[in-house]
Order: C-alpha cells, then structure tokens, then sequence
C-alpha cells in the first residue's frame, strides 16, 4: 500500500494534507462538544435559565456549521485524492499489462489481470477514500476523549482504563483472525472471474454440448468456496459489536453509579458526569471504527500487493537500445535469396522449467518473397513456431531472425509492422469495420482498405453492408460468421503493407474455394509488389489442411515440436512418411494417384521451389 501510495500518491499531496486537516478541525470541535453539553446541563438545565440553554444550543449549532463545513471540504479531498488515484493506477496497470510479454501473461492468467484492474483497484481507491477521511479522525478521537474523561476526574477515569483495554484485546482477537482469511478472499474471487469469463465467453459451446449443468455446478462450488471463507470472517467479527456494546454499555452503568455518588457528595456536576459518558461512548465508538478501517486497510493491502506483482513484474521481451533495422533495398536486391526473409538456427521453447520443448530445435531458411507452410496435428507446435516470430515468445535456445536481423535485435514496433500476423483466433473488437482494419496503419485509406478486403476475400459481404466500411462490429465480432471474422483479420493483417504475413490456421473456417482464392491473392500481391519496386511479400501458412500449403515453396511438417520433414510437397511426398500420411488422409484417391508419378525421390523440386531452401529433409523414422 506504501508502494503505492509512494508511486502515485504525489499528484495528490495537497489533497491528503488539506482533507486530514479539516478533519482534525471537525474533531476538535466533536471533542468540545461534550464540554459545552456540560455547561448546557450545569448552567442552563441545573439552574434553570432559559438563556443559558437558548445561549449554549445556538453554541452547538454554530459548532455543528463549521464542523460540517470542514467535513464537506475534507469529503472532497477524499474523493478527489482516492477517484484520481483509482484512475491513475487503473491507467498504469492496464498500461503495464499491455507491454508484458504472452509469457507474463499466461502466467498471470486473463480473469486475474481483469480482478486485479477491477476489483483491486477499487479495494485500494477505498482504502484512500478513507484513509483520508477517517484515519486522523478515529484515532485522534479516541485518544483526545480519553484525556479529556481523564481530565474530568481520575477516579471515573479507572472505568475508562479497565474498559478500553478489554474492547482493544477482543478486536485484536478477531483481527488476528480475520486477516488471512481476507487474503484467501480475493484468490477465491479470482476462481470465481476466471469460471464467469470462461462459461460466458464459451456460453454456445457449453449449449451445444448440453454442459450448463456441469458448468453451473463448477461455479457453485466456487461460489460456495468464496461463501464459506465470507461466512467464517462474517461469524468472527460478528462478535465484535455486541462484545464491543456490552462492555461500553457496563461501563457508561458503571461511570453513572460511580458517578451518581460523586454528584450526590459535592465532587462532581451532572454536566460533568454526561461529558464523562459522552467521551466514553466517543472513546469506544472510535475503538470500533479504527478496527473498521484495520478490516479495510487489510483488504486494500492484499489488493495492493496483487497490483504491485503486476506493475513490478519486467516484460522478459523488451527492444531497449535497439536501433531501427534498415530493410534490405529491392533494388540493390536482383536476387531475392541474397538476404534471407525469415530464419530459424537451432530454435527451442518452452512453456515452462519442467515441461517439454512446445517448439525443439527448428532450423530453416525462408528466401525473401517465398512461402512457407507449416502444417502438423494439434498441439505440434505450430502456433508456439509463428509467435517467435513477431517475438510473441522469445526462443529460449537459439535464434530466429528477420530479413537477416535477430528478432531481438529489434524495436518490437517496428518488427511487428513488418511482420504481420494473423492469429489463429479471429478477434475482433467493438467498433467499426474500419477501425478494425486501421490497427496497423491509422492513416489507411479506403482505397487501400478496400484491396486489403479484396485480397482477404472478405470485401463482398462488407459491400453488402448499408454502412460498408462503416458497419459496425459488436464486442469480439459476434455479428459476424467465424469465416467473416477470419477474413476481416486477414485483411487486417494486410493493410499497412507488412513485408512478412503469417497466417496461422487462418484459413480453416473458410471453403477450399475461397482458400485457394486467399492464397492466389496474396501470391499475386507478393508479384506486383516485387514488380512495383518494393520489397515482395513472404508468407508463413499455418494450416492442417494439405491442400492449404501443398504450393508452398517450402513446407515444414511439425511433429512434437520438431521438424519431421522439411521441402516442397512432391519431395516431402516422395521422403516424409507422416507427411505421406497426412496427404493420404485427406486427399482424394485421383490426387494422391497424380501424385504417385511426381512423388520418386528423384523428381525434380517444382520449379516453385526455393532457391536456398534445404534439401528436402525427414527427421521421422523411416521416412
Ligand atoms: N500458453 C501455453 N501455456 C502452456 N502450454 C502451452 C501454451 N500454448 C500451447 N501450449 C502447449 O504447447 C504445445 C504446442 O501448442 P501449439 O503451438 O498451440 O500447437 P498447434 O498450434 O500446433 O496446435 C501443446 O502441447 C500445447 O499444450
Ligand atoms: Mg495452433
């Protein structure tokens, strides 16, 4: 909490100067309060003048004005200090969050981040409401009460003594208790996010495979988790306060008793003995609330250290001190294979310490304006492969480079403008079509927005639009088909001519038709931008479906995170068993016939083949 108090708290210094202070104002005045009460009964009430009554009530209503004038003021900086602080350290989290690597990511989880940029925040934004507000107050109370009640009479004063410290000893009873378990609470609402977000965001699955039962089962056991550690902290602190009323209610019959004897011998006034009650009651009240607040800044401190592990945890992928990279000139170029577009040398990664390589030692070169498929079965690495790439991941062991630069040579902008991605899950965000298209260049025009959707195939239904460009996208792109959605993120990718397009398996909801017309595009679009003078455009496709990267120059079959065969689909027909079965598996009985003929091991590469790509190679055991 002192973290961040330290970290975002000095904008709002004058603030928590000016708020404490006025309340320390009203205090004083709640603490005369009683006095005046005493001159009220002694002067007015005992002596039976009207005028000293009318005279001290219009002194208690004075008091009363100036005190909630100050309380006003001192709310104001309350809410001032804790709204702007609250937004402030929303900002930053939210900022922080957005630079960390997908390593930290995964490693905090979604529904956390989204709890701790939540409800957190506001846990701390309430700690500093009334921090401001309250922590001069109570304290400062009780304390001046008790030297006041001290200052009436000594003897009364023993009551005070024995009292307080017994209410103090039940509190720290039930604090001690309590504190962890508001620990516990906030991982226990972090359950709860995390069954929310996965059961709504995947409320059609869940329907289509009858599991609302399962899934509404799983979020009452968590439910009842929270509610089971709520009701254990809800039952030790509902000792408190009748704990609390009978011991001040023992004394204020106490101090009467006592008091009522010193009245009657002479030693002390009627007045005297209510102020004595008055700043009791005062005394034990505050004790309440400043275990209130003790309950309040616990919860505010287990958010804050949730807030600081974000805000403190370093992005492993940073670019600090990388320089621009110069591309290569198309010009200078003639031959494309002189700087390689993408390469791969030894590359490895891990999810984790103990588990296995996702991606295990690939080496391969991809020539500028070529294209390279990737195709393997689920969980072979495929995607984990692409996001080294734009540095989503960083290879732990060797290296992958970028038109001839190791990708953590450099700045993450500029790499991840040349290389354009187009995620495996089509995600689209609220908005419009076109503010979903600018993400890479805000400056695109409709022009070349629209040959982005022409290329992604995806123009035709966005014409069919009254708004075209303009029609709406509702949160995640639900008003769209999952083959919309693919290709409006390919046509994404597309604007803001990237150098190097990976799709990874970007192409499965769409028919074999408008597949081979996507990839016809691009390939087109690599031509005319190389005969334009730029740079061409390389390709990386992801797919599982043969007939999706069988033209490719290159093709690398995954299998376990290793490269089981690398070349042009007639050498890998010819050499790669898995790759066999694969096209076995899905092409049909007259291709695979056709491809017999082609498949010897000795037919030449396709004239497509790349100039520099190795030699077609098979890891996989008798291949
Ligand atoms: N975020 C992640 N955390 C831990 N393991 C992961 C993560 N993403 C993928 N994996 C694991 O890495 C392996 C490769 O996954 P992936 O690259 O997504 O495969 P593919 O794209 O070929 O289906 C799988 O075994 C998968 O379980
Ligand atoms: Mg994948």
């Amino acid at each position: 909490m002192i973290e961040l108090l330290r970290r975002f708290g000095g904008k709002f210094r004058r603030y928590m100067v000016i708020g404490p202070a006025c309340k320390l104002i009203e205090v004083i005045f709640d603490l005369l309060t009683p006095l005046v009460i005493a001159q009220m009964i002694d002067k007015g009430i005992g002596a039976h003048d009207v005028n000293a009554v009318v005279h001290y009530g219009m002194l208690l209503g004075a008091m009363a004005v100036i005190g909630i004038s100050f309380t006003l003021v001192c709310q104001k900086m309350a809410a001032l200090t804790s709204q702007g602080m609250g937004t402030d350290i929303r900002g930053a989290l939210y900022g922080h969050i957005n630079k960390l690597s997908y390593a930290e990511l995964d490693r905090f989880g979604t529904p956390s981040l989204i709890t701790r940029i939540t409800n957190d925040v506001n846990q701390v934004q309430l700690a500093v409401a009334l921090g401001v507000r309250m922590l001069i107050r109570w304290p400062f109370l009780a304390v001046g009460s008790m030297c006041a009640a001290l200052a009436i009479d000594l003897k009364l004063g023993i009551i005070f003594l024995i009292c307080t410290p017994a209410i103090g000893l039940v509190f720290w009873f039930v604090m001690a208790r309590c504190i962890p378990y508001y620990k516990q609470l906030q991982a226990k609402l972090d359950r709860i996010a995390l069954i929310c977000r996965e059961g709504l965001s995947g409320a059609r699955v869940v329907r289509a495979f009858v599991r609302e039962d399962h899934e509404r089962e799983r979020f009452a056991q968590a439910a009842d988790d929270q509610a089971h550690v709520a009701i254990a902290v809800g039952k030790l602190s509902s000792i408190l306060n009748p704990v609390t009323f009978l011991v001040m209610n023992l004394g204020v019959c106490a101090i009467l008793w006592v008091g009522g004897i010193q009245v009657n011998v002479g030693e002390l006034t009627q007045g005297q003995v209510m102020a004595f009650v008055n700043y009791m009651t005062q005394t034990l009240t505050s004790i309440v609330y400043v275990a209130n607040l003790v309950v309040v800044f616990t919860k505010a401190s287990a958010s804050a250290s949730r807030i600081n592990e974000v805000l403190n945890c370093a992005p492993s992928i940073t670019d600090e001190g990388n320089e621009p990279v110069a591309l290569p000139e198309p010009s200078a170029m003639g031959d494309t294979a002189l700087v390689p577009a993408l390469s791969l040398s030894h590359a490895s990664f891990s999810f984790g310490a103990g588990a296995a390589n996702a991606v295990n030692d690939v080496t391969l070169e991809l020539p500028l304006g070529k294209t390279l498929g990737i195709i393997g079965g689920t969980g072979s690495g495929k995607s984990t492969l692409v996001s080294l790439i734009p540095r989503l991941y960083d290879a732990g062991v060797g290296s992958v480079s970028v038109m001839g630069t190791d990708v953590r040579s450099w700045p993450l902008d500029q790499l991840r403008h040349v290389v354009a991605t187009v995620p495996q899950r089509a995600s689209l965000v609220s908005g419009t079509i076109r503010s979903n298209l600018t993400w890479r260049d805000e400056s695109a025009t409709d022009e070349e927005l629209w040959a982005a959707l022409d290329m992604a195939q995806a123009s035709e239904f966005v014409r069919n639009k009254p708004q075209g460009l303009d029609a709406p996208v509702e949160a995640g792109g639900k008003n769209f088909s999952g083959g919309q959605r693919q290709r409006l993120t390919i046509a994404r990718a597309l604007v803001g001519s990237p150098q190097i397009l990976i799709m990874d398996d970007s192409a499965s909801a769409l028919d074999f038709k408008t597949d081979a017309a996507l990839r016809h595009a691009i390939r087109e679009r690599s031509v005319r931008g190389a005969a334009e003078g730029g740079l061409p455009l390389t390709t990386v496709i992801v797919s599982q479906r043969v007939s999706t990267v069988r033209d490719a120059d290159m093709i690398c079959v995954l299998d376990h995170g290793s490269v089981a065969g690398l070349g042009t689909h007639d050498e890998l027909y010819a050499s790669c068993q898995l790759y066999r079965e694969i096209c076995q598996s899905q092409l049909r009985r007259e291709e695979l016939e056709g491809q017999q003929g082609s498949a010897a091991p000795a037919s030449a590469p396709s004239p497509a083949s790349a100039p520099t790509a190795p030699a077609s190679t098979c890891a996989k055991e008798g291949c």
